[in-house]
C-alpha cells in the first residue's frame, strides 16, 4: 500500500523513464484531476493511502502517456484564459499562444465604437478563442465555425459548461462560403491549419498520431487557409472591421504582403513570447 506521495516519485520517475515530457508534472496533473483539486493543492493528500480505484485511474491515465497521449487528452480538460474546457481529439488542444491572439482581438474590441460587435471565429476547434471572447468583452454577437462536426460539438459541450450557449452560436461549415451577410462582422478571428503539408509527417508524434491533422495541415506553404480567409474578409467584414491571425513561425512576412496586396490598413505582424511571427492583423479600409 503506498502513499499519495510515494505513487507520485514513483510514477515520476518510471514515465520520465519512457520519455514522457514533464513527467513529475503529469503525475501532478494526474493526481490533482483524481482529488478534484487544483496541482498546487496536493499536499494535504499526499501522506494518505489512496483508494484502490484511484490508483487504477492513475495507472490508465499513465499507460495512455507512455503512448503518448497529451496530457491534456489524457485530463479530459485544460484551461485556456479564464476557462476550463473539455479537450479531448475532436479538437486541437488550446495553446498558450492563442491566448494572446485573444489578448490582441480584446484591445481591438475596445476601439470598436459599436454596440454589439459582431465576432465570427473561423477553425473555432474547441472553442477556446470565441468562447473567451463571449466571457471577457462587454457584449457582442459571437458565431464560431469549423468544417469538423466533431470540433464543433466539442465546442458547443464547452459553451454548455461554461455557461456561454445563450451568447455563442456554432456552426459547421467550410469557410466562410455559407455565410451571405456581406459587411455586416466587426471582427474576423482565426488561428487556422498553418503547417506546411510536408512538415506534418515530422511533427512531434504526441501531436502527429493525436491532434486532428484537419487542424494542423495548411497546404503546400502553410497559406492556403490565409488565402481564402482574406479574401473572406474583404467581403464580410464591415469598413472598420478587423481581421486577427494566429501564423506560424516565419510566415510574417508573407502574411504581411498578402494583406497589403488585398488592401487592408493597420497591418502589424507580432511575434509571440519567444520572439516567432505569430499574429497578423489588419483593419479593412
Ligand atoms: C489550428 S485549429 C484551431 C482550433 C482552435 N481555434 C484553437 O485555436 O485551438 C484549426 C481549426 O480549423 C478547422 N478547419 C480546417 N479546415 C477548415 C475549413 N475549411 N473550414 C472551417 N474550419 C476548418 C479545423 O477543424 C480546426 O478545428
Amino acid at each position: 500500500m503506498k502513499t499519495w506521495q510515494e505513487l507520485l516519485s514513483l510514477g515520476g520517475a518510471y514515465l520520465d523513464g519512457k520519455g514522457v515530457p514533464d513527467a513529475a508534472v503529469a503525475m501532478e496533473l494526474l493526481m490533482a484531476r483524481l482529488l478534484k483539486c487544483g496541482r498546487g493543492f496536493l499536499s494535504p493528500h499526499l501522506a494518505k493511502v489512496p483508494e484502490e480505484r484511484f490508483v487504477a485511474a492513475l495507472r490508465r491515465g499513465m499507460a495512455r502517456l507512455v503512448a503518448g497521449e497529451p496530457i491534456q487528452y489524457v485530463l479530459g480538460e485544460w484551461d485556456f484564459r479564464s476557462l476550463t474546457l473539455a479537450c479531448d481529439r475532436r479538437a486541437l488542444i488550446p495553446r498558450p499562444e492563442t491566448e494572446e491572439l485573444v489578448t490582441r482581438v480584446l484591445a481591438f474590441a475596445k476601439t470598436l465604437d459599436r454596440a454589439r460587435p459582431f465576432v465570427v471565429d473561423v477553425g473555432t476547434g474547441s472553442g477556446c478563442i470565441v468562447l473567451s471572447l463571449a466571457r471577457e468583452m462587454a457584449d457582442g454577437i459571437f458565431l464560431g465555425i469549423d468544417i469538423s462536426a466533431d470540433a464543433i460539438a466539442l465546442a458547443t459541450e464547452n459553451a454548455v459548461r461554461c455557461g456561454l450557449s445563450d451568447k455563442v452560436r456554432f456552426a459547421v461549415t467550410d469557410g466562410l462560403d455559407d455565410f451571405d451577410e456581406p459587411e455586416t462582422v466587426d471582427i474576423l478571428v482565426s488561428n487556422p491549419p498553418y503547417i506546411p503539408t510536408a512538415d506534418c509527417a515530422t511533427l512531434d508524434p504526441r501531436i502527429r498520431n493525436f491532434e486532428p491533422m484537419n487542424a494542423l495541415d495548411g497546404g503546400r506553404e502553410g497559406l492556403d487557409f490565409y488565402d481564402r480567409l482574406i479574401e473572406d474578409a474583404l467581403n464580410v467584414l464591415r469598413p472598420g472591421g478587423g481581421v486577427f491571425f494566429e501564423i506560424g513561425d516565419g510566415q510574417g512576412p508573407a502574411l504581411q504582403k498578402r494583406l497589403f496586396n488585398a488592401g487592408f490598413d493597420g497591418i502589424r505582424i507580432e511575434s509571440d513570447y519567444a520572439g516567432h511571427d505569430r499574429y497578423a492583423s489588419a483593419v479593412r479600409p
